[in-house]
């Protein structure tokens, strides 16, 4: 047996995934765009990792080039593991046994993964059967038992319909069910709510809730929206500018985080503490452009704590301090940013409203002025989350998800839930 694997089969809590040193280049005719610089970051069996950021910072680009799905422009140098064994530069027959078996994929779109000319039960058995000896008429059978769990009403009936006849929630838990068919180890799912109105968001996360206590798999969650992580996550992955900035467990991350990036996401989220009236703070300014290789730490054009040292050196990621040796953040002023908390962008921007209307009218894509194709940072409606118990409101951090359960209507489609006549 391979050592590693020997290793894994010894240790049950190997990582089983593990990626080091990830960097990924695309050549593009403006220059290089240096678009994920240096990610490090295991997965844990049953763990549940969080990665958060703005639209951009190389969270879609890392879980693309873990699945060999980079296009053929990207330049991908570091290590990619599952269970021991190196993925980056396989084939991709040589890739098939990890795809859609051990790794299962969740994207923002369902229909990025359902194709709309087949039955969804169509598209169940053959991703049974693409990896199990079963018959079809079993593999039916197993596809309307999925699509009962995932909380489709009638599986009888809708495993006959075709994607166009389920709206975006239920697409996308037909997705979820496709994804947990061959019990994978590892989930996947990139912006798998992003497209959902909120209530529909509360659903799906619930049932991929269910999905992982089905199948004890581990989930790599990809979000802009740390409200979506705060309920889900076991531990967070903080990711500005192609690079972690921040990582720990959740608890670290909304108690104690201590990154201005972080404390600007945690702060741009609706207080529980107002009548849900008050206007959220986005982080004033964009994200850097990812072309060339920036010189000093790549968040210090927005941050109210930035000194020369922060335009000369890009901090490391290194621990908090060392009680806590899982919370990892690069910045040279973790302990002050520590002890502003979520107040550091209130406070000292003591007109955040008039200075993002400032940065609309010069710079394009900044806060106010959307960049084309970028998600706006941004939260879901009052009444979503709830303070986390043990937490003032003025401190930071501290929201977590409270998902309603009430069904609702998808982004597209006829409302969830809802029988469609085929
Ligand atoms: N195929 C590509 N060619 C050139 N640049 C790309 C390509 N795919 C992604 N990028 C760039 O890589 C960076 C990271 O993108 P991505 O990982 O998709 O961000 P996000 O965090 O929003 O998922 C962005 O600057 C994006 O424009
Ligand atoms: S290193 Fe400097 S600019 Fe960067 S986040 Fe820390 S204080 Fe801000
Ligand atoms: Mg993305």
């Amino acid at each position: 047996m391979n050592p590693i694997h020997a290793q894994n089969a010894r240790d049950p809590y190997a990582p089983l995934l593990a990626i080091d040193g990830l960097e990924v280049e695309f050549r593009t005719a403006e220059g290089t765009v240096n678009a994920v610089r240096g990610v490090d970051l295991e997965l844990r069996p049953g763990e549940v990792l969080g990665i958060v950021g703005e639209s951009g910072s190389g969270k879609s680009v890392t879980a693309m080039a873990a699945m060999g799905l980079l296009p053929r422009s990207a330049s991908v140098r570091g290590s990619v593991r599952f269970r021991g064994e190196e993925l980056l530069h396989l084939r991709e027959r040589q890739l098939m046994p990890f795809r859609g078996k051990a790794i299962s994929m969740i994207f923002q779109d369902p229909m990025t993964s359902l194709n709309p000319v087949y039955s969804v039960g169509w598209q169940i058995v053959e991703a049974i059967r693409a990896h199990q000896d079963v018959s079809k008429e079993e593999a039916l059978q197993i596809s309307i038992e999925l699509l009962r769990k995932v909380g489709i009403p009638n599986p009888e009936d809708r495993v006959a319909n075709y994607p166009h006849e389920f709206s975006g929630g239920m697409r996308q838990r037909v997705v979820i069910a496709i994804a947990i068919a061959n019990n994978p180890e590892v989930i996947l799912a990139d912006e798998p709510t992003t497209a959902l109105d909120v209530t529909v968001q509360a659903q799906v996360l619930d049932t991929l809730r269910t999905a992982l206590e089905m199948t004890h798999a581990a989930l790599l969650l990809i979000t802009h929206d740390l409200g979506v992580i705060a309920g889900i996550a076991d531990r967070v992955l903080v990711m500005y500018a192609g690079r972690p900035v921040e990582i720990g467990t959740v608890d670290e991350i909304f108690y104690n985080p201590s990154m201005p990036y972080t404390l600007g996401l945690l702060g741009s989220l609706p207080r529980v503490d107002t009548d849900g009236s008050e206007k959220l703070r986005p982080i004033p300014g964009s994200p850097p452009s990812m072309i060339g290789k920036p010189t000093g730490c790549p968040f210090a054009p927005r941050c109210p704590l930035a000194a020369d040292v922060c335009q000369e050196r890009e901090p490391e990621l290194a621990p908090v301090n060392a009680q806590t040796p899982s919370h990892l953040a690069a910045c040279h002023f973790t302990k002050q940013a520590h002890d502003r908390g979520i107040s550091l962008f209130i406070a000292t921007s003591v007109d955040l409203d008039s200075a993002s209307e400032n940065l609309a009218t010069t710079a394009p894509g900044s806060a106010s002025s959307k960049a084309p194709g970028s998600e706006e940072l941004r939260a879901p409606g009052p009444g979503n989350y709830v303070l986390a118990e043990g937490l003032s409101p003025a401190g930071p951090g501290g929201y977590e998800t409270a998902p309603d359960g009430h069904e609702g209507s998808g982004a597209t489609g006829p409302a969830d839930g809802e029988e469609t006549t085929p």
